[in-house]
């Protein structure tokens, strides 16, 4: 199926950061064929759609590098508690009554709530991986996967072996839009050689680790307390910030921890509204890109945040760090905009294929209704994304080529069946 986006504003977020007014978009497939200009559309390129794109901006898909989709079952539920009586009073014990399918459906609402936002990729950590994979496949959207890895009990290589599995079964799957990685879920919940096994793992499979970092000053303290070292130089003492490590919160960080990410070429996850609602802190995420960090960003679990909006997560990821410093020079809109897109696709080492609209790239595009209020007068529409934008302005989205939101609406995802089911989920577990 070939689509021609016609008349439309563009940011690409490439390299040169072009943008165009009334240009065109032409995908070819699962690809982009044609970004740019009208009058440089191949003469080759012939379209069985035609997308009129008048009043619509159209911009890369979001990437949200940090998320448990399948935690959207605890929207609203033990609010306003601290980290780890959160986790260990509300929401382990729930989580033990997950049942596979359950993670299916809740999975499938949390990806339509990220495509009705132009998510197009998101990156997960969680438990009954399979079932996510499944819905992820089935609703069209894009992800990398990871099986939560936690080591301290005897039952925790069941956990690695299901991350294998995972792989296997999973990776490079779904025409190629699901990807897997390893998921070690942090280092209070995973004794030093558990680590090192997940490193194994990892390397045997040739991917990354994905892990909660330096969340809360707790984490921080009690690591220096047993290891004698913050977790970053842990870890990197472990051998396990050698190679691709995808690292989420990075909130508690000395200028030597910056200077070892730095060195290793660490990808933050950074989770700002996550971060605010646990009371964990505020990542030093100017510091981090001044020193060449790949900073990216993530929404964290529903749970904690509560939703999955990426653009709100813009919002505060440039606000945050102009408060705290008194500057406001600091995350500049741009900045935020690329952390939301071309440096979450980095974070995901997948900056080959997705994150920025570029000819043979992935057609991964999102559509923004900019006839809306909040976008006049269209002075600096970067700037307007990042302040003044809000998720419903998302009008369409396509992953790989196929549109799965158009005019607001869900494409692949039947709402009414997935909240139905949510509800006896909720039923059956919560009460
Ligand atoms: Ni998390």
């Amino acid at each position: 199926m070939n689509t021609l986006i016609k008349n439309v504003d563009i940011i690409t977020m490439d390299q040169q950061n072009s943008k165009y007014t009334k240009g065109c978009i032409a995908i070819e497939g699962q690809k982009i064929a044609w970004v740019g200009e009208e009058v440089g559309l191949p003469d080759s390129f012939h379209a069985d759609e035609i997308i009129d794109g008048e009043g619509k901006l159209a911009l890369p898909g979001f990437i949200n590098t940090h998320t448990h989709v399948a935690m959207t079952l605890f929207r609203g539920y033990g609010n306003d508690l601290p980290l780890w009586e959160w986790l260990t009073e509300k929401i382990w014990p729930l989580e033990e009554k997950l049942e596979d399918m359950d993670a299916y459906w809740l999975s499938l609402l949390g990806i339509a709530e990220m495509l009705m936002g132009g998510v197009t990729t998101f990156s997960d950590m969680y438990m009954h991986m399979e079932y996510v994979a499944r819905a992820v496949e089935e609703a069209g959207i894009r992800a990398v996967l990871s099986r939560g890895l936690q080591g301290w009990h005897e039952t925790s290589h069941i956990g690695l072996k299901e991350n294998r599995d995972l792989y296997e079964k999973w990776h490079g799957q779904a025409d190629g839009r699901i990807r897997v990685m390893v998921g070690p879920h942090a280092v209070y919940t995973c004794e030093p050689d558990f680590l090192k096994e997940c490193k194994k793992l990892a390397d045997e499979l040739g991917v990354g680790l994905h892990i909660h970092l330096s969340e809360t000053r707790k984490e921080v303290e009690d690591c220096k307390k047993e290891y004698g070292k913050s977790p970053v130089e842990h870890l990197n003492d472990l051998g396990l910030l050698d190679g691709h490590v995808l690292a989420a919160h990075c909130v508690h960080l000395s200028p030597e921890d910056m200077d070892i990410m730095k060195q290793k070429d660490v990808k933050v996850a950074h989770c700002p509204i996550s971060n605010l609602k646990l009371g964990s802190g505020i990542a030093p995420t100017d510091e981090l890109l001044e020193r060449g960090v790949c900073v990216s960003l993530g929404t964290d679990g529903v749970s904690s945040n509560n939703n999955l909006s990426m653009i709100k997560e813009m919002s505060f990821a440039a606000l945050l760090r102009k408060g705290v410093k008194e500057d406001p020079t600091l995350i500049p809109a741009h900045t935020a905009l690329k952390m939301a897109t071309y440096f979450g696709a980095k974070a995901l080492a997948w900056e080959d294929q997705i994150g920025s609209l570029e000819v043979g790239k992935q057609a991964d595009i999102v559509l923004i209704d900019i006839t809306k209020p909040n976008y006049q007068p269209k002075l600096d529409m970067e700037s307007h994304l990042v302040y003044s934008a809000h998720t419903g302005d998302v009008d369409s989205v396509w992953v790989a080529g196929k549109q799965l939101v158009k005019d607001k609406r869900l494409l692949t995802i039947d709402l009414e069946r997935v909240y139905n089911e949510v509800e006896k989920i909720q039923a059956r577990i919560m009460y």
